[in-house]
């Protein structure tokens, strides 16, 4: 059922939640079901990739709905009118990956974006480079709605221009590109043939990026 206030139709609850069970379920069958990892990680270490996974749909239907709609999908006005709580919450859901990241990340449970004298491989800093310039360039694009800076309209024009989130868009990208691709290429040790989560969410934002390429006015 659409939430209905003042007759103003609005599908986000639903949404969100479908997505949430989605990304949890997902991590859930890969890492716990077929794969080896046990069950005591599923707290913190496969939660944080079930919630990045949510994040990271919820925040592409954000910035896809209205584009997919101007290529003549017919995206349905309740989803157009979920947008903003879909942002929103893709950006806190973001934030509690941030911060359940910083808390894991360490050479023993990371080990692939270390090398063996404890720090950083190439891959690794590029990936993280990019989830923390993404989650930054978030937290501004969401700070602009929330704000004084709405009455400063040449912020507003730049943060909500078609050339600021194509290149922002990438950096979310950058992220999750080079903390998967050697494992996208090898789908023989993927677990139960499933890709990774990483992967997944690389294809929903190819997938995004491609609309708002083609459809962001
Ligand atoms: C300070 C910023 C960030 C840090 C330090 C960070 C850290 C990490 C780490 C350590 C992983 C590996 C997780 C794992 O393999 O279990 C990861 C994966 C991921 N992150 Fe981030 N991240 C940040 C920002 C973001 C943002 C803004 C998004 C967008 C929603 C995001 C989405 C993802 C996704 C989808 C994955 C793939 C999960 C997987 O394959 O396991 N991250 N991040």
């Amino acid at each position: 059922m659409n939430q209905s206030v003042d007759g103003i139709k609005n599908s986000a609850g639903r949404i969100i939640t479908l997505v949430i069970l989605f990304s949890i379920a997902y991590a859930i069958v890969r890492y716990h079901l077929v794969g080896p990892v046990p069950w005591k990680d599923f707290p913190f270490f496969i939660l944080n990739k079930g919630i990045s996974l949510a994040a990271f749909i919820l925040l592409t239907f954000n910035f896809g709905f209205g584009p997919l709609n101007n290529l003549g999908v017919k995206v349905p006005t309740s989803w157009l009118n979920a947008r903003k709580a879909l942002g929103m919450t893709g950006f806190l859901l973001a934030l509690i990956h941030v911060l359940m990241s910083f808390m894991l990340f360490s050479p023993s449970v990371y080990g692939k974006f270390f090398e063996s004298n404890g720090t950083l491989t190439l891959t690794g800093g590029l990936s993280m480079l990019g989830g923390v310039l993404a989650f930054v360039v978030l937290w501004g694009y969401n700070m602009s709605f929330q704000t004084h800076l709405r009455e400063d309209k040449s912020f507003i024009q730049f943060i909500t221009s078609r050339t600021f989130l194509l290149w922002a868009m990438l950096l979310g990208a950058l992220h999750i590109f080079f903390m998967g691709f050697e494992g996208w290429l090898h789908p023989a040790g993927w677990h139960g043939g499933i890709p990774p989560v990483s992967l997944v969410a690389f294809a929903i934002f190819a997938a995004g990026y491609i609309v708002n390429l083609l459809g962001r006015k």
